[in-house]
């Protein structure tokens, strides 16, 4: 008799439930970048978090496409790129060359957002935008159809190990519910470590941002492994 072939794929619900974890490579040492990816890979890293800072938008610098370009060849884990900086549009296709896989923008570093998203989608990327803690979800209303993620800012962007925004959780819920069964993640950018990895992620986030909780002392698969736990107790 021929076996019977199921016509679905069965999906292993634990990972189905698994929270994304994105370490922001801010936090690492800068002087060997390529290394410090390695090693968050190695140690359960999902994506690789990339802020770019110009000094202008943000009060700090950091690093452009040729940075990201010189360590894409280190892991195939998708490069999380968020851009802070203000024109975005002009170096849009620069980090989509660089091998970015989803480029973010802030909704208030572009005047045109609808444009940037579907520049960033022409370019074959996924899109992303990103909300500052005082931005209402309101900007995104009518760009759903143009979005792969939504990065709700948990500080003020442009610095790492800053205190957790309370007041984001009920924007982060009211952000899952506008969502509703688009596919589009829900990523969270500040503060977190496992305690507050619990709050966003029981407002509805997916995808979990974390710099000084990761990589501020050595043990990087026990910190990647205590967000996920605080994740999961949501
Ligand atoms: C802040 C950056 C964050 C930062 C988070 O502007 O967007 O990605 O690295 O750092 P922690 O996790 O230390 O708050
Ligand atoms: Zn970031």
């Amino acid at each position: 008799m021929r076996p019977v072939t199921l016509n679905f794929q069965v999906q292993d619900p634990t990972m189905a439930e698994d929270v994304i974890i994105a370490p922001s490579v801010l936090a690492s040492d800068f002087s060997k970048l390529g290394d410090e990816i390695e090693s968050v890979v190695e140690a359960g890293a999902d994506w690789i978090h990339l802020d770019v800072m110009d000094g202008h938008f943000v009060p700090n610098i950091t690093f452009g496409p040729g940075i990201v370009k010189s360590v894409r060849d280190r892991t195939d884990k998708l490069f999380d790129c968020h851009l802070m900086i203000e024109p975005c549009d002009p170096y849009l296709v620069a980090f989509a060359d660089a091998g970015c896989d989803i480029i973010t923008v802030h909704a208030e570093a572009t005047k045109h957002l609808d444009r940037s998203l579907q520049v960033i989608r022409d370019l074959g990327k996924k899109a992303g935008v990103s909300l500052n803690p005082a931005t209402p979800i309101s900007v995104i209303e009518y760009v759903l159809d143009k979005l792969d993620l939504i990065l709700v800012m948990t500080v003020n962007p442009g610095f790492g190990g800053q205190k957790f925004i309370h007041s984001q959780c009920p924007k982060i819920a009211d952000i899952r519910a506008l969502i509703g069964d688009r596919p589009i993640d829900l990523e969270i950018d500040g503060g977190i470590d496992p305690a507050t990895a619990a709050l966003v992620s029981k407002a509805g986030a997916n995808a979990l941002v974390a710099g000084s909780a990761i990589f501020g002392n050595g043990n990087y698969a026990e910190n990647i492994k205590a967000i996920r736990a605080g994740a999961k107790n949501a």
